[in-house]
């Protein structure tokens, strides 16, 4: 199949509308979308990622009315998260509208929502003819997409249009917050921190797996996620290591002593911005050890701290 590259986010939506799978850049991370009105869209949107099917999509809309047509009940909880942070990078789950397909949230009641702010995935969201589902667009396993290039690399080939746009301004996957029943709890970190949201909703709690015979609340958390090739391994600037050849750090601190690229990063905003371009940035080096710098779990640092632990295979 021939990907057809565009800046036009009409051209791009035209795609889309014809059954089309399409990748567009948003806020957090690109995404790779079908209208949820074109099953046939849908599952070509599994097979060009190689994703499990039992791993649902995040719907995304282009407004508040389009709620309605995705998720059958708002309750207090959602309309207070819904006013203050959409649209922007947070997924809600709620209870499914029965127009949202099986396929799109894998058989779940619930379907994730998420209303772009990055003024192109607008832009594109609004010539399409019905909300989009759309999972980052990247080779699943792989570190998730930040700029169309990246994308590129991926999918060429095995999608129908890439619609190019900005570097992502986060770079991290949206929050995630299970909205559904009485209590709020975070699944996934993201640029909304835990802190923003608890002062809006004091009780939300944060998901954690105690039992491993769970099955997770999130899908996609079962999965092995954003690993680049080279191993992770955790860095403390107050330690002394022997770095081996085809190493490489990121971090706020000085790198350790050695390596052969690094990436000082000025605050967290940075540190995730740039987390997984430096990531696909060192697999195309042929870096074999990536020390990373492991924030701890407050603001952003919790987001960062959640990614590196899952490359590192530790969560
Ligand atoms: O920032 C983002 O969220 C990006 C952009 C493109 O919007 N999308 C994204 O999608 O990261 P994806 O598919 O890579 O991650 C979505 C996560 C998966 O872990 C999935 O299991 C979870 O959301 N998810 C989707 N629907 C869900 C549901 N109904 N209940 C619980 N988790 C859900
Ligand atoms: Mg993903």
């Amino acid at each position: 199949m021939q990907t057809i590259l565009t800046d036009s986010a009409e051209e791009a939506a035209d795609f889309l509308n014809c059954g089309g799978v399409v990748a567009f850049p948003t806020e957090t991370v690109y995404g790779l979308g079908a209208g949820i009105c074109h099953p046939e869209a849908i599952k070509k949107v599994f097979r060009a990622k190689g994703r499990p099917g039992d791993n649902p999509l995040i719907v995304h809309i282009y407004c508040l009315e389009q709620l309605a047509d995705v998720a059958s009940d708002i309750n207090s909880n959602a309309r207070v998260l819904i006013e203050r942070f959409f649209p922007g990078p947070l997924t809600l789950v709620l209870k499914k509208n029965l127009l949202v397909p099986d396929s799109v949230t894998a058989g779940l009641e619930t379907v994730g929502i998420r209303c772009p702010a990055n003024l192109v995935a607008r832009e594109f969201l609004s010539h399409c003819s019905c909300p989009v589902a759309a999972p980052s667009a990247n080779l699943s396993g792989l570190p998730s997409a930040t700029s169309w290039e990246s994308v590129y690399e991926d999918l060429n080939g095995k999608i129908d249009c890439l619609l190019r746009g900005k570097p992502s301004t986060i770079g991290l996957e949206s929050t995630i917050v299970e909205c559904s029943g009485t209590l709020p709890v975070l699944l996934r970190a993201g640029a909304i921190t835990l802190e923003q949201l608890r002062a809006v909703l004091p009780e939300i709690s944060v998901y954690a797996v105690t039992d491993e015979r769970e099955v997770p609340k999130s899908p996609g958390l079962k999965y092995p996620h954003y690993a680049p090739k080279a191993s992770i391994l955790f860095y403390n600037v107050n330690e002394t290591v022997t770095i081996g050849p085809s190493s490489a750090y990121i971090g706020l601190s000085d790198p350790p002593e050695g390596v052969a690229l690094f990436k000082i990063c000025k605050n967290f905003d940075e540190y995730g911005r740039e987390l997984f371009s430096f990531f696909r940035y060192c697999d195309a080096h042929d870096i074999k050890v990536i020390y990373c710098e492991l924030p701890a779990n407050t603001g952003l640092g919790r987001a960062i701290r959640d990614r590196l632990l899952r490359a590192a295979g530790r969560l």
